[in-house]
């Protein structure tokens, strides 16, 4: 087990340049069994913010989200120490559910959404907790004026849609709930350009509207463009943080690849 030492108070706490957090992740390490994923991880998101969190293949992203939204400490082998605060209440004990009736939602790697479902359907399953079901019949209108080409397909099943349009109907099911901060994983992986442009115009749009985002992403152009504050993993913990316009392209590239990528990678 791991010799953890927890930063800082447990409760809300003031976050990067002064500002007060609206996600505090403080001293996290995540296991699959053995397997160690993430070391002893901290950072803030600030309020209205886009962050974005990039690292190569196994780095840990997606065990940094899954962290974020309880679903390691469901099984019996995945786990996590350490502190995750969501506007001043602690996360980490609290369930999928209850994390997102507390106003956080992910839109996961590879979508994972109900492929024999209509688009409709899958998004209902982003309003099933009371909270959010109330308002659910509300919010599908909205989704479907905010994604246009949803509405002309409200009907049709998923698995005989397009990849873009699958990933407009995950970041639709995210915002059923009307979260506060959205987690987004891989969001361009498998899109051809154009589509990602669009995909990122969305983003965009609903950061703008008051929603934090959290963006994972592997093309790090995308997320240095997207974002106020970037985060760069390698090997499960954090190696460089910053504003994008304060990071150097070869301190982010050597930081992504590891130190000793001199020459050997491109
Ligand atoms: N379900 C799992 N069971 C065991 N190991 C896993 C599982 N998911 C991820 N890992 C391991 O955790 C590490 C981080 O993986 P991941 O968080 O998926 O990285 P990324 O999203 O940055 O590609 C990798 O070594 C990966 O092999
Ligand atoms: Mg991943």
């Amino acid at each position: 087990m791991s010799t953890l030492v927890r930063k800082g108070s447990l409760f809300s706490q003031p976050g990067r340049d002064g500002k007060q957090s609206i996600l505090s992740v403080n001293g996290l390490s995540a296991y699959y069994g053995e397997l160690q994923a993430l070391f002893d991880v901290s950072f803030d998101v600030n309020p209205s913010e886009v962050l974005a969190i990039i690292g190569a293949n196994g780095a840990g992203k997606s065990t940094l989200l899954r962290s974020i939204t309880g679903m390691m400490n469901r099984g019996k082998t995945a786990h996590i120490d350490g502190a995750i605060s969501f506007g001043g209440r602690r996360l980490d004990r609290l369930s999928t559910e209850q994390i997102v009736d507390a106003g956080t939602t992910m839109v996961p790697e590879g979508r994972m959404l109900f492929p024999r479902m209509s688009v409709a359907e899958n998004l209902l399953v982003g309003a099933h907790l009371p909270k959010a079901r109330v308002k659910a019949n509300q919010k599908l209108d909205e989704m479907f004026t905010f994604f246009p080409r949803l509405a002309e397909r409200r009907n049709q099943i998923v698995s005989q849609m397009s990849g873009g349009e699958q990933q407009m109907v995950a970041i639709a099911r995210a915002l059923m709930s009307e979260p506060t901060l959205v987690l987004f994983d891989e969001l361009s992986l498998g899109l051809a350009p154009i589509i990602v442009e669009d995909i990122y115009d969305k983003v965009t749009q609903i950061n703008k509207s008051g929603v934090t985002c959290v963006v994972v992403e592997q093309d790090m152009h995308r997320a240095l463009a997207v974002s106020d504050h970037v985060l760069v993993m390698l090997e499960g913990r954090i190696v460089l943080e910053g504003a994008p316009d304060t990071l150097s392209k070869d301190d982010i590239t050597n930081a992504y690849f590891g130190s000793h990528s001199d020459g050997g990678t491109q």
